[in-house]
């Protein structure tokens, strides 16, 4: 980066397990055109395979358990007092598997972004596959929102659909899904990054403009 240039924007990454999403942003963000820097990554889970992915691209990681605390109260304030540090303009969960409490989510209103294995408002919660092939829905996908103080119930930015077929297993629909969430995720933090999206008053605005439905990913 030339001296004259601003400073890229700062994405931190919360992850509690592979970090596969983790993984495809930092990929992503090697990539030289790139508008945002991952400066750290944050887990709840000391042996979250995230970790490793970090160590080896050289990322700063810090680890908050949540075993080591009495109250979600208690651990989102030491959560949050390490993201602070890093002053982050976007906080990515990304396969984190926590419930934030209402002052941590206000803490970082517009600046908090979520994916979450449905197509949203169906499915929020856990076990999204099982209940997509429970419904014989013929149409499932992933979805990645900013995070309000309701459970996965913000504004979705956009979504990726998959085809589900008679032959599909939770396993093979979560593949499905995690391919497209691969694809979709490093393209919304570009987005955010490049200051096309924000968070309105209870929509998405996209290049300033509220969107009535989410952004899709086309490619097949
Ligand atoms: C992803 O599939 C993500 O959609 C899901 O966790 C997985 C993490 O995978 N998130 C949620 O279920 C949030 N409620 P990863 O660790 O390999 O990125």
């Amino acid at each position: 980066m030339k001296a004259d240039q601003p400073a890229l924007p700062k994405i931190l990454v919360l992850a509690s397990g592979s970090g596969t999403n983790f993984q495809a942003l930092l990929d992503a963000s090697r990539g030289r055109d790139f508008p945002g820097q991952i400066v750290a990554l944050g887990c709840n889970q000391p042996k979250a395979f995230a970790l490793e992915r970090a160590a080896q691209a050289n990322v700063e990681t810090f680890v908050v358990n949540h075993k080591e605390f009495g109250s979600r109260e208690e651990f989102d304030a030491a959560l949050m007092a390490h993201i602070l540090r890093y002053n982050p303009d976007l906080i990515v969960l990304a396969g984190f598997m926590r419930i934030l409490t209402t002052d941590f989510v206000r803490a970082f209103r517009g600046k908090l972004v979520n994916i979450h294995p449905s197509l949203l408002p169906k499915y929020t919660g856990l076990n999204t596959h099982q209940r997509a092939l429970d419904a014989g829905d013929a149409v499932h996908g992933v979805s990645i929102h900013f995070v309000t103080e309701e459970l996965d119930g913000g504004p979705v930015i956009a979504q990726a659909e998959v085809t589900v077929t008679a032959e599909d297993t939770c396993e093979t629909l979560a593949e499905k899904v995690q391919q497209k969430e691969h694809l979709l995720y490093p393209i919304v933090v570009r987005w955010f990054c490049e200051g096309r999206i924000q968070l309105g008053d209870e929509q998405v605005l996209f290049d300033g403009q509220a969107i009535e439905t989410p952004m899709r990913l086309t490619d097949n």
